[in-house]
């Protein structure tokens, strides 16, 4: 059975035909659109390293079947820099250590792009933290990721600008 869906990803439209009901959004990324950037820590929900933007909002693409998304609009984190120049919120995440492997940081990225969005942020260190806890790092770089949600937040307001 082939199931057709269509979904906007990082801006491009892309028509896709489903051979199984049960792919999640998060292997169809990587296996079938070849976008690896989004990473698989747990596959389960508990670790935040598959976030992206679902319509705006912050999802973990391990828990949404592609199947339930037709017509959705996806951002992952290769949708951030699309013209090679980097987010302000990648931008802080270097500048502020927020990252050690790497491994966790396009969901730490993209869960702050989205948090941002939300005008959850504030100017609050333990708000951040709170709003950033779906995502861990077995690094430990709390300190500098905070740090850079706080900065780039401090940015694009004063920017007005939109997060995504
Ligand atoms: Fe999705 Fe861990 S891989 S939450
Ligand atoms: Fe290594 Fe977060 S930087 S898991």
């Amino acid at each position: 059975m082939r199931i057709p869906i269509t979904l906007t990803v990082n801006g491009s439209a892309r028509a896709i035909e489903l051979d199984d009901p049960r792919v999640t959004l998060l292997d169809l990324l990587r296996e079938r659109l070849d976008l690896t950037g989004t990473k698989k820590g747990c596959d389960r929900g508990q670790c935040g390293a598959c976030t992206v933007l679902l319509d705006g909002r912050r999802v973990n693409a391990c828990l949404a079947l592609a199947v339930s998304l037709d017509g959705a609009e996806i951002v992952t984190v290769e949708g951030l820099a699309p013209e090679g120049r980097l987010h302000p919120v990648q931008a802080a995440f270097i500048a502020h250590d927020g990252f050690q492997c790497g491994f966790c940081t396009p969901g730490q990225i993209m869960s702050a792009v989205g948090l941002i969005r939300e005008g959850q942020a504030g100017s609050d260190p333990e708000r951040v933290r709170e709003g950033m806890s779906g995502n861990l790092c077995r690094c430990g770089a709390y300190a500098g990721i905070t740090e850079a949600v706080l900065a780039a937040q401090a940015e694009m307001t004063g920017r007005g600008e939109d997060a995504a």
